[in-house]
């Protein structure tokens, strides 16, 4: 059985009063699965102290590829462990999208973690026109096997997946559950021939609290990546508790 998630992404979301009230308040969430939430990196220092004793976990939206050295602007693994981060979302399609992300940054951002010893999300998804064009399939999987192939099989051991169809996000158009156990599916699939056990592959995607238990319920979901309703504390903890 995989290891069930519900992870927060507040994206560039926050500021250090609002901050609090929302991470006290889903330490409070009681449930089953793991969570995490990955905050904005200035926020990282503040949400370490505020999660410290829960068992929430802390988690960031980003990672360089590089260790250290004349990176201007760049934040390394070890710099994210220090700050008691132990995820990290990599190729989020906003990163890949707006800020040139390929997948072989993607990769190499994904074994630079594991190198660090945290544990990368690795997001995958294809745009609107890729799905209708009946390509899904196809960009799905060259995605994960960029990573796949760039990690081996002890690295994508160490990795949690997240499909986010990208026409899905932020838009409040919500992959059916069929849609997403899909494409789940076939990363379960290309995980299980790549020698992975057990991968945790979790659905972002304008979930909600009134869909989450739907698309929670299917055979290879397990789980969400969160985003505006990550910043609603009540919002967050029902889906949490949906699971
Ligand atoms: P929304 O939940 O806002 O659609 O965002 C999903 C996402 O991108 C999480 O990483």
């Amino acid at each position: 059985m995989s290891q069930k998630w519900v992870i927060g992404n507040w994206k560039m979301n926050g500021d250090l009063s609002s901050n609090i009230t929302l991470l006290s308040a889903i330490t409070h969430a009681s449930g089953t699965a793991k969570m995490a939430v990955c905050v904005p990196y200035p926020y990282l220092a503040q949400a370490q102290v505020a999660l410290q004793g829960s068992a929430v976990l802390l988690a960031a939206q980003d990672v360089s590829q590089f260790d250290k050295g004349a990176y201007t602007g760049e934040v390394s693994a070890s710099m994210l462990k220090e700050f008691g981060v132990t995820m990290v979302l990599v190729g989020h399609s906003e990163r890949r999208s707006l800020f040139g992300e390929t997948d072989d940054i993607v990769a190499a951002k994904a074994a630079s973690a594991i190198k660090a010893g945290l544990t990368p999300v690795v997001c995958v998804g294809e745009t609107l026109a890729e799905r209708d064009s009946g390509q899904a399939k196809e960009v799905v999987l060259r995605q994960f096997k960029a990573v796949s192939d760039y990690i081996g099989v002890e690295g994508l051991n160490q990795c949690v997946l997240a499909y986010e169809p990208v026409w899905a996000i932020g838009t409040g158009l919500t992959a059916t559950p069929e849609q997403a156990q899909e494409v789940h599916a076939w990363l379960r699939e290309a995980a299980t021939q790549a020698g992975a056990v057990d991968i945790s592959i979790l659905y972002g995607g304008s979930v909600k609290a009134v869909n989450a238990a739907e698309i929670f319920g299917q055979a290879d979901v397990d789980g969400g990546l969160i985003g505006g309703a990550s910043l609603v504390a009540e919002e967050f903890t029902a889906i949490y508790q949906a699971i």
